[in-house]
């Protein structure tokens, strides 16, 4: 199978500098989605068809999909659609059939496209239609009296009875690479856009006695263009409920499935409960149990059973362990690792950082390039100085630490096992086990002090 994806427009009405395929849908740009549904096919190549913003487009997916299936072809001026699939013709292999898609064109099915494929067989044109309330806009499929397809009509050149047509051209297609090939050649634009229309290829496949079949995807959503931004929005929407349908329908708890994004992969275990505003960005796993609170932001993490996400936190790149409890308001960075009932709590922020089982940081800490051991516990207000403006360095707490409140750790330092520091401590070497350790100059009391008064004025 040759793939062509035409993504050579401009998309004026996305008013924006970013060239329209690279827009984003669920995080991820719109032509991606496209080349992972068409790099699922297992094709023999892949052809994108580019102008509008050639650099940008190319750079984008060279750096996203570095497949070596991936070709390239430059369309420069636009001249329709026909000319767009021309220009990649000269790649096409053509012992086996071109199937053409869009790249703005995003949440197509690669159920819906082996449909078409299916029905297209080795030798036929299949058509990928949907039947509109509303058709305006699209190429009207012209059906004989038998039900066979004879052509399409482009809005622009329909005639009345044409124009209340209500099956419309998605603009997919399935061909053999042969017979495509000429009838790109004989392709003219004698229309009302002065365009070569790939859509005349039916006329001339009729012409040429093969068979042309049609198909129908399972969503129409799927077969949605994007040319603005409002219908880019609509897409996100009608993307994101399916997935919350499919995350219901595996059992998942959604305080309300209109008010959840997945921008990647979410995979839950049994008995999930997730609140509204939630977002997940990458690869996310939540095991058996897991509850998310209200509006908590998740990327490529993965929270083990039974563990809690209490609402306002941010988890990126980390591991919560089982029957763990993050949150309110915690901020996990990348590289945290939290053990088994490790509780993390409100403004606590921790980056790089391992807390075995049992380890708790309730309130108001940052800890930064540390390794916490088991059952530590670390008072509100304590900070990991890290950094020295130059140099990252580590801190060591061993099991059964007790870090007393306010408590700076200038790495690298270690707080041997069991060791407590007293609070208001600023710790610059390292702490013996099962000792205290506490810098503070000692509290004292002045007898004879009084309180300064104003002047008495006198009258
Ligand atoms: C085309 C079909 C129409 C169908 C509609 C579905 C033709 C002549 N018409 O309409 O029957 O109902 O799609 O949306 O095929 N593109 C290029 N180079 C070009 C022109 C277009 O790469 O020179 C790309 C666009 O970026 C877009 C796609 O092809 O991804 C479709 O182009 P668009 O102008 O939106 O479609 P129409 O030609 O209006
Ligand atoms: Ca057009």
């Amino acid at each position: 199978m040759n793939i062509v994806i035409l993504a050579a427009g401009q998309g004026k009405r996305m008013r924006s500098e970013l060239p329209k395929v690279l827009h984003p849908l669920a995080g991820k740009a719109m032509l991606a989605h496209v080349l992972d549904c068409a790099l699922s096919l297992s094709p023999s190549r892949v052809i994108i068809v580019h102008g509008h913003g050639a650099g940008q487009v190319r750079e984008a997916i060279a750096t996203s999909h570095p497949d070596p299936r991936i070709d390239w072809a430059l369309q420069s001026p636009q001249r329709g659609t026909g000319h767009a699939v021309k220009q990649a013709a000269p790649r096409l292999d053509e012992s086996t059939s071109t199937l053409v898609l869009y790249g703005d064109v995003p949440l197509i099915a690669r159920s819906t496209l082996l449909r078409l494929m299916q029905s297209a067989g080795p030798d036929k044109l299949a058509l990928l239609t949907v039947e509109l309330a509303d058709p305006t806009g699209y190429g009207r499929i012209v059906r004989d009296a038998g039900g066979r397809i004879v052509r399409i009509v482009e809005e622009k050149d329909a005639d009345e009875t044409e124009r209340r047509l209500r099956e419309v051209n998605t603009g997919i297609l399935v061909a053999p690479t042969g017979p495509l090939r000429r009838w790109l050649a004989n392709l003219r634009d004698d229309n009302a856009q002065k365009e070569y229309y790939l859509t005349d290829i039916v006329g001339m496949a009729v012409q040429d006695s093969v068979g042309v079949a049609s198909a129908h995807p399972s969503e129409v959503w799927e077969t949605m263009g994007v040319n603005s931004k409002r219908q880019l929005a609509e897409l996100e929407r009608s993307h994101q409920r399916s997935i919350a349908e499919s995350l219901l329908d595996d059992g998942v708890t959604l305080a309300d499935p209109a008010r959840i994004d997945v921008r990647g992969t979410l995979r839950c275990g049994q008995d999930v409960a997730i609140d509204v505003n939630c977002v997940f960005e990458g690869q996310v796993l939540l095991g058996d149990g897991v509850r998310i609170g209200a509006n908590c932001v998740i990327r490529d993490a993965r929270i083990e059973a039974g563990a809690e996400i209490l609402p306002f936190t941010l988890i990126e790149s980390s591991r919560v362990g089982p029957s763990a409890r993050v949150g309110p308001y915690a901020r996990l960075r990348p590289g945290t690792d939290l053990g088994e009932h490790a509780h993390v709590g409100n403004f606590v922020e921790l980056k790089n950082t391992s807390m075995a089982a049992g380890s708790k940081a309730n309130h108001l800490a940052y800890i930064g390039d540390a390794s916490v051991g088991a059952r530590v516990n670390i008072g509100a207000g304590t900070i990991t100085c890290n950094y020295d403006g130059a140099n990252k360095h580590q801190t060591v707490i061993e099991d059964d630490a007790f870090i007393g409140s306010d408590t700076q750790l200038v790495a690298p330092v270690t707080v041997g096992r069991g060791a407590t520091i007293g609070a208001g401590t600023t710790l610059t070497r390292d702490a013996p086990p099962d000792k205290l350790t506490v810098s503070r100059t000692r509290q004292s009391t002045i007898d004879m002090w009084k309180r300064p008064v104003k002047p008495s004025r006198k009258s």
